[in-house]
């Protein structure tokens, strides 16, 4: 990434250039110019900043993703048929929707260094600043009905926990329906947007947002509490290519099980990864507040959650209002 800030730092290697001949080089305001320093800070860059001289940039670089390196990371998986890398896109999402409307294959995969636009669930932006998180698109194609997309979703979700769980060695957990967390904070976020015809499936976009190198002063402060990175869970740096490759590795695994053997294999594995399992909540739905204790999930990718008077209820969709670090299993 070529950054007007950067370059002048670069010109002055080793030494402070202060924020007011930074805002007169460029031309803009010296908030504008803390502002963006923010930003280079979460794309990986490293400045020591003094109140009296300015700003002088330290360290190295941040690394970013390598297309050559990618592609012969992941040539060993015949479920991967293209791999394309963007410096800066709104979101990948809509590259691979483009790509999946002008016939891309199953398998092609989109990442970008940055997305000025994330898409989250339910119209929520997801923050994917330069440098230190993963954001991936792929096309997906399953000749299924679309009443089965919901199952792409948790199997996506078993596929990255698994991944992130063998790289990095933490307790990472699964939040339903498909958030990733560990530290009671989420890591990772995924979308499934389908595209159906006469109720079958045309094309999945499955879209992954991984929060790897970020650190805390990199969130937003009301983000704080609830997000967090896998860098900061573990105290040391992680390997971006190394995260995508893992999630490709299981994805790539669970994927033709999940095609051959139907969603009992994948119900079974989310099962045992899920935080929520056997745990007191109280859930918002379309059709009010559901508490009780999630018991497992069924077919439809639905949570079973067994209410007070003994009844069990299906949630389709939910958010958690009471999470499941709050309260405790409920079986000890
Ligand atoms: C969520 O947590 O609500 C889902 C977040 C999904 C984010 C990923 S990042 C790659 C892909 N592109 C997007 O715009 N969104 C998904």
């Amino acid at each position: 990434m070529s950054h007007p800030i950067i370059e002048t730092l670069l010109q002055h290697k080793g030494e402070y250039v202060s924020g007011e001949r930074l805002s007169q080089e460029l031309g803009v305001s010296r908030t504008a110019i803390w502002k963006q320093i923010k930003k280079l800070e979460a794309a990986g860059y490293r400045f020591e900043a003094s109140r009296k001289l300015g700003y002088r940039l330290v360290g190295e670089p941040p690394a970013k993703l390598q297309l050559g390196e990618i592609v012969n990371q992941l040539k060993i998986y015949p479920f991967v048929k293209a791999v394309k890398l963007f410096d800066s896109v709104q979101s990948t999402q809509n590259i691979a929707q483009q790509l999946a409307e002008d016939d891309a294959p199953e398998g092609t995969i989109i990442l970008a260094e940055e997305q000025t636009n994330g898409r989250g669930r339910r119209g929520r932006i997801f923050l994917s600043p330069a440098g230190s998180s993963v954001s991936m698109s792929i096309v997906l194609r399953p000749d299924l009905p679309l009443q089965f997309a919901p199952q792409l979703t948790l199997l996506a979700a078993v596929a990255l926990c698994r991944g992130l769980r063998e790289l990095t060695g933490l307790d990472i957990g699964i939040k339903w329906p498909n958030d990733l967390q560990v530290d009671g904070k989420k890591i990772s976020g995924i979308l499934m947007e389908s595209t159906a015809e006469n109720e079958r499936i045309r094309y999945v976009i499955a879209g992954i947002g991984i929060g790897v190198n970020l650190l805390e002063e990199d969130y937003p402060a009301e983000m704080r509490n609830i997000a967090t990175s896998l860098r900061i869970a573990k105290g040391e740096e992680i390997d971006r290519l190394a995260v995508i490759v893992s999630f490709i590795k299981h994805f790539t695994e669970l994927y033709p099980l999940y095609l051959r053997e139907g969603f009992g294999p994948i119900i079974s594995l989310w099962e045992s990864m899920a935080v929520m399992l056997h745990k007191k909540v109280k859930l918002s739905t379309s059709a009010g507040i559901v508490e009780g204790v999630p018991i497992g999930l069924c077919e439809s990718g639905a949570l079973l959650v067994k209410k007070a008077d003994g009844s069990t209820e299906s949630v389709f969709s939910a958010e958690s209002l009471l999470s499941a670090q709050e309260t405790p299993d409920i079986r000890s």
